[in-house]
């Protein structure tokens, strides 16, 4: 942190020195010429861009005239101007980086500002008091705090982001009562920027607010009940670290116009409430990873607009719908796993009853599946049929459902001990075969309805129940009633002793226990108990209750690689005749971490040897890559620019590479590790990826003396590939096209794990949209044709490339390969024509794996998969989401498979002796394991150990 606060004073002193004179130029101005030279520009308003000027480390970017005063009449760029006073400042994306006047407000008629993803750090100036301000964007930078009176005063405010900040990242924040009086707010968006504490009340009476994007932060607790009036349209609170919001999603159902809403990742509780059929703007809703239970509402699935929904993890229960839309429910307590298929007659009457005491969760974790006599807790099954239900003393809260009256194999139905409420169903008078219907010690009303000759009702201990000797059991007392008063519940349970014989060594263990003393629940946890030791024989059921996170994995950023970085500060365009000699000579070195990620051209240059041939393990089209080695042993892989194409479009591509890359951090994404521009040298330095290329091992295998990838290794890399693209489309806060996903895009680690590669081609898909026509970017053979044929693209285009990239995964075949016959020279077609059957599937498989019946069965999972990747029409592909959650459960399950043991010391004996000692020295050292590599250049190893995405694309045909 130290030396970080010290290279910034080097560089603002270094700053200062170069702007000395053009403020001298500027005082001269003022006094020498007047208001007549001056031009159109207030000169406080002037004044204050000069400080904001002079706070940058990198004001050269602006591209502001020094020896000018007047932006408003010379039009400055990223400056507009309402007559001499400043509107706007409009400088997002452009790499600034620096900090903020804290004064800013004093250019009083700012309307709107665009501060958005650059490198900005420090304080937030305050916006006190600025009465015109409509638009505010700040995201994506690194301002680490805002000021208490941010918000005040800002009447007029109509979009206020500041997404992606790490604001008083120790303490957090709270979003302000103040805002409040901002009436006319339309977007309010607080992504990743450490909010803590409730949902505030006053954001459910912003009647202007259409937009409210609370995701990643820690806010906990209920969505406010005032939220039921909102004109919300858009509505994100998803993954908030911590405990997350609770309670019902009840709310939602009164936002009726609503088109977006993404909860997943928090602790939602409760059922979908079926009044949700009142959202009939709804497209997409996101409720996976919560702890919601029940049914999923007809009337959710028949929304009209609805084109996604996201239902896994959680404890839905019940049949599966059958839907058009984009639709996962993965890892949940579905009754059947085939959408449509309805549940049991049985299941379906045992879940009503669930419904009606409010699906407490430890029955519902229990009641999945479509048989309730393969270990439900608390059913005990005779002859395969339900016939006793014991739920004595387990907290129900609610009502007894009717449904129970058409479970007709019912001997005994023990309810006793709970706080059920409402009446007893007359329809329970039907079942035939009931002995027993204990609901003593509840809070029911009465009457109690005819039972037959025969049947034992207790309702004692009801305390609406005047007297139990009027209202109780009018007809047939066989058995003795149990003794008054509420104590006598326990035993109610104990009076099992009418079921017969079978159950008598529970009643042992209950009379054993009561004198313990502690009383009801000692009594339901040993019953418990006894229920969970009877079903375990019966059958291994498991419990999902593993709720699948995707986490944007902090740890990337906490361990970044430290870098050494010269302190010269000479990140300027060379060329500036302001520049002075000073930053000639490399001096004292700095480490830091983080932040800001500029590295001189001459450590770049001294890593990779002055750029030596032999270090170099790519090309492509924009350039070269270079396999580098840092002072501290780290190794890194710097693509650099050819200067004969520094066309405009491939320095377009440059800044677009880096204004994703350093925003954008995912294990499953290859790390930006910084960037140089330096006169005409444009570099950016990645994480080095010892393995190289996916399509390497895939295709090449041979020729590189590699060893061919195991089932187990592409599932891996299948769902990494899976993860990482999840992440670009939807997790990373805004939508991230890749364009140009492909197996040689697709890096490698020493352990095989897979991130994917290449952003020069992603363009930054508009906030809210995920459409954009664009020009045609990808690599012929993973283009959707709808890409190829409109140059339309969005997500569901890298979603077709993924699917190709499965089926290279499976048969080992690259894309697209001009030498293979006419029929399956396109993967992809011929392909989906091969997975039509078992054996034309079996000839398909690549011919280097072992393909036992296990394995076989989830490559036809895989094909199954890839197949609806590239469906034809772009609705008809799944998301990325769906892809991670058929894949993860593929890859739990091979775990434990034979394949690891080769690897189990992690001694590669490929590899010559010299290099593995190399590996164990920098394990004992400081270096990461990971980063270091083999050096290539004694020949040892004839496949190039580093790659990028481009050395290979001549086998992809491109
Ligand atoms: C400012 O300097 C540029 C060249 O550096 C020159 O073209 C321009 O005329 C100057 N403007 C004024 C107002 O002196
Ligand atoms: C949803 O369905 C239920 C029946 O399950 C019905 O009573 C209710 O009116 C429906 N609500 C809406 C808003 O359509
Ligand atoms: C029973 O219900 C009442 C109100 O419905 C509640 O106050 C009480 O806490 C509940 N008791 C238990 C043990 O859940
Ligand atoms: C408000 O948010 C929506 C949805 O993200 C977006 O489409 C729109 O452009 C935003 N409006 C402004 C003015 O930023």
């Amino acid at each position: 942190m130290k030396k970080k606060k010290k290279q910034k004073g080097l560089i603002n002193s270094a700053a200062m020195r170069t702007w000395t004179s053009p403020l001298l130029l500027l005082f001269c101005a003022i006094l020498c010429f007047n208001s007549a030279v001056l031009g159109d520009t207030d000169p406080n308003d002037m004044a204050i861009l000069d400080e904001f000027r002079k706070g940058l480390d990198n004001p050269e970017l602006l591209k502001w005239p020094a020896n000018s005063t007047d932006p408003c009449g010379e039009k400055w760029e990223h400056v507009f101007c309402d007559g001499s006073r400043v509107s706007q400042i409009q400088v997002a994306n452009l790499g600034l980086s620096g900090s903020l006047p804290q004064d800013l407000n004093k250019l009083e008629m700012l309307s709107n500002v665009g501060f958005q993803r650059n490198n900005f750090v420090g304080k937030l100036p305050s916006f006190s008091g600025l009465s015109n301000l409509q638009y505010a964007y700040f995201s994506g930078n690194q301002f680490d705090t805002i000021p208490s009176d941010f918000f005040v005063g800002l009447t007029n405010l109509q979009v206020m982001s500041l997404d992606e900040n790490p604001l008083n990242q120790s303490t957090g924040w709270r979003v302000p009562q103040e805002l409040a009086n901002s009436v006319q707010l339309m977007n309010l968006t607080l992504m990743n920027c450490s909010l803590v504490g409730r949902l505030p009340d006053f954001l459910g009476t912003l009647s202007n607010l259409k937009v409210l994007e609370l995701s990643y932060n820690s806010l906990s607790g209920e969505i406010p009940a005032n939220f039921a009036g909102s004109n919300l349209q858009i509505l994100w609170l998803n993954n908030q670290n911590g405990p997350g919001f609770s309670g019902s999603i009840n709310v939602i159902a009164s936002m009726t116009m609503l088109t977006d809403v993404w909860l997943h990742g928090n602790g939602f509780t409760g059922p979908i409430p079926t009044e949700i059929g009142a959202c009939t703007s709804l497209q997409q809703l996101s409720l996976n990873g919560n702890q919601l239970v029940g049914l999923i509402p007809a009337n959710l699935t028949s929304l009209p607009e609805l084109g996604s929904l996201k239902l896994d993890n959680n404890f839905f229960m019940g049949p599966i719908p059958n839907v058009k839309f984009n639709f996962s429910y993965s890892q949940n307590l579905f009754c059947q796993s085939t959408p449509g298929l309805p549940c049991s007659p049985e299941v379906t009457a045992l879940l009503e009853f669930l419904e009606g005491v409010n699906y407490p969760l430890n029955l519902a974790k229990s009641w999945s599946g479509n048989d309730p006599c393969s270990g439900w807790l608390g059913i005990s099954c005779s002859a395969n049929k339900v016939s006793d239900i014991h739920l004595a003393n387990f907290q129900l809260d609610g009502t007894i459902s009717p449904s129970l009256g058409e479970l007709d194999s019912l001997t005994n139905i023990r309810l006793n001990g709970n706080n059920l409420t409402g009446t007893i169903p007359q329809n329970l008078t039907s079942l035939k075969s009931l002995q027993m219907l204990n609901l003593s010690s509840n809070n029911l009303s009465p009457p109690v309805p005819k039972f037959g000759n025969g049947v034992t009702v207790l309702v004692d201990g009801n305390p609406l129940f005047k007297s139990s000797n009027s209202s109780g059991s009018p007809s047939g007392n066989g058995s003795p009633p149990a003794p008054g008063g509420s104590s006598s519940s326990p035993s109610g349970g104990g009076s099992g002793s009418t079921t017969g014989s079978k159950n008598s060594k529970k009643v042992n263990v209950l009379i054993i226990a009561v004198p313990i003393g502690v009383g009801v629940s000692v009594v339901g946890l040993v019953s418990l108990l006894l229920f969970c030791r009877r079903k375990r024989k019966k059958s291994a059921f498991t419990v999902p209750n593993s709720i699948v996170i995707h986490p944007r994995d902090p740890s990337d950023v906490d361990n970044m690689v430290k870098i050494v970085v010269a302190n010269n500060a000479s990140n300027s365009i060379a060329g500036s005749d302001l520049q002075s000699g000073e930053d000639g000579g490399v001096s004292k070195l700095n480490v830091f971490e983080g932040g800001n990620f500029v590295i001189s051209v001459q450590v770049l240059r001294n890593a990779t040897r002055n750029f030596a041939p032999e270090n170099v393990v790519g090309k492509g089209g924009f350039g070269v890559v270079y396999k580098g080695e840092l002072h501290d042993g780290t190794m890194i892989a710097v693509k650099r620019m050819e200067a004969a194409v520094l066309s405009n479009k491939a320095l377009d591509e440059f800044q677009a590479e880096i204004a994703v890359l350093t925003k954008v951090r995912h294990r499953n994404l290859v790390s930006i590790l910084g960037y140089c521009v330096e006169g005409n040298e444009r570099l950016l330095v990645y994480e080095y990826m010892p393995q190289g290329a996916l399509s390497q091992h895939l295709f090449q295998w041979k020729q590189h003396n590699l060893e061919p990838l195991s089932w187990k290794k592409r599932l891996n890399i299948a769902l990494d590939v899976a993860r990482g693209m999840e992440y670009l489309h939807s997790l990373a806060h805004q939508c991230f096209i890749h364009r140009d996903l492909k197996s040689s895009n697709i890096l490698l680690s020493d352990d095989y794990r897979a991130k994917v590669a290449d952003f020069g081609l992603v363009k930054l898909a508009p906030d809210g949209k995920n459409s954009v026509a664009t020009r045609l970017a990808g690599t012929f053979g993973y283009l959707a044709p709808e890409y190829a044929v409109t140059g339309k693209i969005t997500t569901k285009a890298d979603v077709f490339s993924f699917g190709v990239v499965l089926m290279e995964l499976v048969t080992g075949l690259a894309a697209l390969d001009e030498g293979r016959p006419e029929e399956s020279r396109y993967l992809a077609s011929w392909f989906c024509y091969m997975k039509t059957t078992k054996e034309k599937l079996k000839d398909a498989v690549d011919p280097s794996l072992d393909v036992t019946d296990e394995a076989f069965e989830s490559i036809s999972i895989i094909a199954e998969l890839a197949g609806h990747c590239v469906a034809r029409e772009p609705h008809q592909r799944p998301d990325m989401g769906y892809a991670v959650n058929v894949l993860a459960p593929l890859v739990d399950k091979w775990r434990p498979m034979k394949d690891d043991q080769e690897e189990c010391l992690g001694i590669d004996l490929r590899q010559p002796l010299l290099q593995m000692v190399k590996g164990w020295q920098a394990a004992d050292g400081t270096t990461d394991a990971s980063s270091v590599s083999l050096d290539d250049s004694k020949g040892s190893i004839p496949a190039r150990p580093a790659g990028f995405a481009e050395s290979f694309t001549s086998a992809d045909g491109r």
